[in-house]
């Protein structure tokens, strides 16, 4: 008998919406997991890997999981990216980022222009407080600032760099065909297009520590810059804006960890890692299955479009304790919100920096006795990306 004949067959689960999903998804995963680790889903169209130890599986195995899909929504909104190709092609890709992203490069140039966004952007609540939307006031223009300074656009504003990521992100989630979001997202890429061809003949002739100064003597074709630059923008400020705010959010609604947090700054780690963990900002991203296999136990045909649920992944009761809750006190386990194997996150120690090691401390240092508005509660929301979409908050004006 075959290892294919031996497989359960994958259940269909037709009670799933988008709708409901996007408002909380963590109740569907518990259902999904329960029964399998993969499940057929006619409302998103693809096969949805719920458990830790199947979407581990696809993160490590290239030639069976391809990151370079079908009929990918993303190469039609920001072009064909690293993250839609596998080695070698990925990988020339993946070095022409050189040392821009990595720990020496934070610490020589990028940690003091996050000090220097964290300081503007909390003087800008201050000045209007007591009061202030957390996620749209600080962690947005901080994040999208932050981006924008890494990426070396001097042409651009942080609300270009927002605009543009969320148009994008909007194309690549275009499902209905909707020709508005096409045209917003043109328009996006068109404008970050331009912006790219500016800025290139400039950083020739002034080269600096940005990503854009060294690219612009990498022997890869403008057209995967662009695509890259593109997929940076819409990955790159999302998730530190998202993870920043449910990091506070998660803190604010747990005085007896947000004590100990204060007691001892140095556990702001602690409490980025357990945010993410807990909500991973990127819930899902794609695969496709290159040759009938098995996975954990499950028949999968070739061609099957997959979604690795990361944040389904990180809530697995096998591999996390009490999972649901958050708990900066939890045993340390590898969770997989910054993904794994060859696209393991390149942003993950800029997002560590800016967000654990300066964010953090800096916010519940400058605003004191920062809670919740009881008049106005906090909205949480999403699932393919999952965050703050509203987060009113109020401290005390010193
Ligand atoms: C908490 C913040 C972040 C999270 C949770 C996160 C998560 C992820 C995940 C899950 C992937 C892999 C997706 C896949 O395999 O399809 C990824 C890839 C990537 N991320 Fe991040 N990210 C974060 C911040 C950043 C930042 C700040 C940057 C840039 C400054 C960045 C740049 C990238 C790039 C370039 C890739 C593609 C890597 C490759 O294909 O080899 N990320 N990220």
């Amino acid at each position: 008998m075959s290892i294919a004949a031996e497989a359960r067959p994958v259940p269909t689960a037709d009670w799933v919406t988008i709708e409901d999903l996007y408002r909380n998804p963590f109740p569907i995963y518990q259902k999904m997991r329960a029964e399998a680790p993969v499940h057929w889903v006619p409302a998103v169209n693809r096969y949805m890997v719920t458990s830790f130890e199947a979407c581990h599986i696809i993160e490590q195995d290239q030639e069976i999981y391809s990151a370079n899909e079908t009929g990918s929504l993303m190469k039609r909104a920001m072009g064909h990216s690293m993250l839609r190709k596998d080695d070698p092609e990925h990988d020339v890709e993946r070095k022409s980022y050189g040392g821009v992203l990595r720990p020496r490069a934070i610490k020589e140039t990028w940690n003091a222009i996050f000090q220097e966004n964290s300081d503007k952007y909390l003087a800008q609540l201050k000045a209007a407080g007591p009061g202030a939307d957390f996620i749209w006031e600080y962690a947005a223009p901080y994040a999208a600032e932050n981006l924008r300074r890494i990426i070396g656009f001097e042409n651009a504003t942080q609300e270009d760099l927002q605009r543009w990521s969320q148009t994008m992100i909007d194309g690549t989630g275009n499902y209905a065909d909707d020709p508005e979001v096409w045209a917003k997202a043109e328009k996006s890429s068109a404008e970050v297009d331009a912006a790219i061809d500016e800025m290139l003949p400039r950083l020739r002739q002034h080269p600096n520590a940005t990503l854009l100064s060294g690219l612009a003597d990498m022997k890869i074709p403008l057209e995967s810059i662009r695509a890259n630059l593109k997929m940076t923008i819409g990955g790159g400020l999302n998730e530190p804006r998202d993870v920043l705010g449910v990091a506070v959010w998660a803190l604010l609604s747990n005085p007896d960890q947000l004590a100990q947090v204060l007691a001892q700054p140095a556990r702001f780690t602690d409490v980025f890692d357990e945010a993410i963990r807990w909500v991973a900002p990127i819930g899902m991203y794609p695969r496709q299955v290159t040759r009938d296999t098995v996975l954990e136990g499950m028949a999968l045909p070739e061609g099957a479009r997959l979604g690795v649920v990361l944040g389904a992944a990180n809530r697995d009761p096998k591999q996390f304790e009490d999972p649901e809750t958050f708990n900066i006190n939890r045993e340390k386990k590898p969770h997989l919100a910054f993904g794994g194997g060859i696209h393991y996150c390149a942003g993950a120690w800029v997002a560590k920096a800016s967000v654990a090691a300066i964010a953090l401390p800096q916010v519940f240092d400058q605003l004191p006795n920062l809670r919740l508005d009881p008049e106005h509660p906090a909205v949480d929301a999403g699932w393919v990306f999952r965050g703050m979409v509203k987060f009113p908050v109020l401290w005390d004006q010193k």
